[in-house]
């Protein structure tokens, strides 16, 4: 019987391929500073990445490891806290799955390997040079190293998946979380820049926001300065699971990268009036001096070598989220 270890298991990606794992049959354990939600994995340790007897324990019996713990931020506060927790972090785990006869290591990385905001060419496929802008994706990029490091010095099957910029649909429609907040609604988005160091780039654009912010929440559509709306990739974390599940149980991802994403990245002005629609909120386009996304991220990779059929476009997730939303109204 296998078990399968998803650290970060308390997470938005982690808890979710918990759960599905398990729903398909696998043995699932979670590790994470915090608790698991319930019935989402068979068990869990709740543990830190720099404690070594916890890893041992969360290792014990365990024939794959899908690591998705790791900090995400991009506030320059975070930065030692980022290397310390993806960087030494992820080479503790390593360290810990030496003498163990694992099938699969997957990595979680990130597409901010790549230099997103100025890519080479489009779209980004894992060929692009690996010139990562932020601090965020400079620890990426130190994990798949030392992932590739294990596979060749100790012979550990691994798999490097870099993400796609990932949400659940429910987040769409959550001006608070953590995406979703400072991408689609302008206080948050408010809130989120007046907590950042300032600069002219931050300055200028809260100036923007501010002149059109209401008390009441409303969408706005990123844009850049010169006015042309964001273009991204925004995968479904259903989409994002399966990546996962492939990277874990595919022979042909041994000691492969892939990027996972969805289908396409889409214009932030075909989709941010599609989901006002269903909020109901006012929406707006506000040209913002912080960086600008313009970035395609190829995943044919991952679909000619292991099948992968990313299956959620930013619309469905639109149209999932807003049938949630009205369930947790009829349930209130
Ligand atoms: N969500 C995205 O858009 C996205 C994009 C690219 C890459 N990723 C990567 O995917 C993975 C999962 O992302 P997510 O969105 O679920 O993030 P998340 O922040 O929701 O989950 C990360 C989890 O890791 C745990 N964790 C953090 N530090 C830890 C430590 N020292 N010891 C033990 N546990 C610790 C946290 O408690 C949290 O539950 C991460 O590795 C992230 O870098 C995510």
């Amino acid at each position: 019987m296998s078990l399968i270890l998803v650290t970060g298991g308390s997470g938005r990606i982690g808890s979710r391929l918990a759960q599905t794992l398990k729903q398909s049959g696998h043995q699932v354990r979670a590790f994470d500073r915090v608790a698991p939600p319930t019935g989402t994995a068979d068990d869990y340790v709740v543990g830190d990445l720099d404690d070594a007897q916890a890893l041992a324990a969360a290792l014990d019996g365990v024939t794959a490891v899908a690591h998705l713990a790791a900090l995400m931020s991009w506030h320059p506060k975070d930065e030692d806290a980022m290397f310390a927790i993806n960087v030494q972090g992820t080479y503790n785990l390593l360290q810990a799955t030496r003498g163990l006869s694992l099938e699969r290591f997957v990595f979680a990385s990130s597409g901010e390997v790549y230099p997103e905001l100025k890519p080479q060419y489009l779209p980004i496929d894992e060929n692009h040079p690996t010139l990562p802008t932020s601090a965020y994706g400079m620890t990426k990029l130190l994990g798949e190293e030392m992932v590739k490091g294990f596979a060749r010095r100790h012979g550990l099957s691994t798999c490097i998946l870099r993400f796609a910029h990932t949400q659940a649909p429910e987040e769409l429609f959550d001006a608070n979380s953590f995406f979703s907040g400072p991408r689609f609604y302008i206080n948050a988005k408010l809130r989120q820049l007046r907590g950042l160091p300032p600069s002219s780039a931050v300055e200028q654009s809260i100036a923007a926001l501010e002149a059109v912010a209401t008390p009441e929440e409303q969408h706005f559509i990123g844009c850049a300065p010169d006015g042309t709306p964001y273009r991204m990739g925004i995968c479904s974390v259903s989409d994002m699971i399966e990546g996962v599940r492939l990277g874990l149980e595919h022979p042909a991802a041994s000691g492969e990268t892939f990027n996972i994403g969805p289908q396409k990245a889409v214009a932030f002005d075909e989709f941010v009036p599609y989901l006002a629609q269903k909020t109901g909120l006012p929406v707006q386009p506000v040209s913002l001096h912080t960086a600008s996304y313009r970035y395609e991220t190829s995943v044919e990779k991952a679909q000619r070598e292991l099948g992968y059929a990313p299956q959620m476009t930013i619309f469905d997730m639109i149209d999932e989220g807003a049938k949630l939303r009205e369930g947790n109204f009829a349930a209130d």
